[in-house]
């Protein structure tokens, strides 16, 4: 049975995992994956604008937002197997992904070790490559700082990371509840991510193996995942199309929400019609062959 709602908690891999799960139930599944440090409500404006022609599912991953922290130590490997084990729960056997740079990070190792299980990706704001040694230390750092001075004085040094300068005078409320996702993630999720993130794995070598549709979007003056990031990925990925979000630092989602609402549809349209093409043609073949029973039987009749 399908729970339909915002908040949703099911028990995946040992730990309570939230969610919100929106859409028609046989509607193609298109899951969203958060970026560091915030939570699913940070696709709200999307899965509002998808929800009428897609089921549209976000998640919090563990330790972020109303899921558990579990006892793992965190990895990108364990949140891909969090993952899985969340569609296996929901019994959903293909899905798109949607992902902003943590959450790009999530889908593209995801798709490396189960291409069989997606059928479409959004990479947002994100890269296959691994940190370099410069932001490695900077991640130590900020874990020192954070045991040092707590959350508060770390959630106001990453929003000027996170938006790009013009978001600090149009994009208020959105800035405002960033700060309020980084504020209620708890010290040990936070210094937990940073030490899986400098840990993640390159994914570029996989990139040419994709085979389903990509699209790739970056906010113009995305700093901590620049477009050249992005440029790089759509160079591999055979299937892919990169659209560069104007004026939009690195949570290109909030910034420019119009814009890239409308790439997502743009994207993600075609896939609904193609599956809605399939759904009526399988339909058309059942009536064609009622229709052919029909006249045979009243052909015997007539004898
Ligand atoms: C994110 O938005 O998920 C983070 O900026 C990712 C990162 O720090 O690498």
């Amino acid at each position: 049975m399908r729970y339909f709602g915002n908040n949703i908690s099911m028990v995946v891999n040992e730990m309570v995992v939230s969610y919100s799960d929106l859409g028609p139930d046989n509607a193609p599944v298109i899951i969203f994956i958060h970026g560091f440090p915030l939570n699913k409500s940070m696709w709200n404006k999307q899965v509002e604008v998808l929800k009428d022609n897609f089921r549209v599912i976000a998640y919090d991953i563990r330790g972020h937002g109303e899921s558990d922290t579990g006892n793992d130590p965190f990895s990108i490997d364990l949140f891909v197997d969090d993952l899985i084990r969340f569609m296996n729960a929901l019994k959903i056997h293909k899905a798109s992904l949607c992902g902003l740079s943590m959450g790009g990070y999530i889908a593209l190792k995801a798709i490396e070790d189960n291409s069989e299980r997606f059928e479409a990706l959004v990479l947002c704001d994100t890269t296959c490559k691994t940190d370099l040694p410069k932001v490695k230390a900077t991640r130590l750092k900020t874990i020192e700082n954070i045991i040092k001075n707590g959350v508060f004085k770390y959630a106001d040094g990453s929003l000027k990371n996170l938006f790009s300068p013009e978001s600090f005078t149009t994009k208020q409320d959105e800035i405002s509840s960033v700060k309020e996702m980084i504020m209620n993630t708890s010290e040990l999720s936070l210094c937990s991510t940073l030490l899986a993130l400098s840990a993640r794995q390159r994914t570029c070598t996989g990139l040419p193996e994709i085979n389903v549709p990509v699209l790739i979007l970056v906010g113009e003056k995305d700093g901590i995942t620049p477009p050249a990031a992005s440029r790089f990925m759509q160079e591999k990925i055979k299937n892919s199309t990169l659209h560069v979000i104007e004026g939009a630092g690195h949570l290109s989602n909030l910034e420019n929400m119009e814009e890239f609402n409308q790439q997502l549809q743009l994207f993600f349209d075609p896939i609904y019609k193609n599956q809605q093409n399939v759904t009526q043609s399988s339909e058309n073949t059942v009536l064609r062959d009622l229709r052919n029973k029909l006249s045979m039987l009243l052909s015997f009749r007539s004898i």
